[in-house]
């Protein structure tokens, strides 16, 4: 039964900045974008990349490998892979923010 997790502090993540966490023993990404804050796959669905700890521009984190681009708030690929085009989603997780701690629902 999914649940929700104390994941990070909300000072912990400036705007535009991820990381990573392990909630529940799940590597989950967490990002600030903007102020609202997101849970994702840490790893890119292309080849298994971390996310986690890479800049935030506008909602959209790059992987470092082969470009794409994915939209942290819906999970959406906005940019495929370079190379062979890969544009599968993240999947993501639900936030909610109790005392200014970051919950993830796991
Ligand atoms: S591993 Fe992330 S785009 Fe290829």
């Amino acid at each position: 039964m999914p649940a929700f997790y104390d994941a990070i502090p909300t000072d912990f993540l400036e705007s535009g900045e991820s990381t990573t966490v392990n909630v529940d023993g799940f590597p989950i990404a967490i990002a600030n974008a903007s102020g609202v804050y997101c849970a994702f796959q840490n790893m890119c669905p292309h080849q298994a990349t971390p996310l986690g700890g890479r800049p935030v521009v506008d909602g959209v984190i790059t992987c470092s490998q082969h470009a794409s681009k994915y939209d942290v708030r819906t999970g959406e690929c906005v940019k495929p892979a370079d190379g062979d085009g890969f544009s599968q989603g993240l999947m993501t997780f639900e936030v909610e923010v109790v005392d200014e701690v970051v919950r993830v629902k796991v």
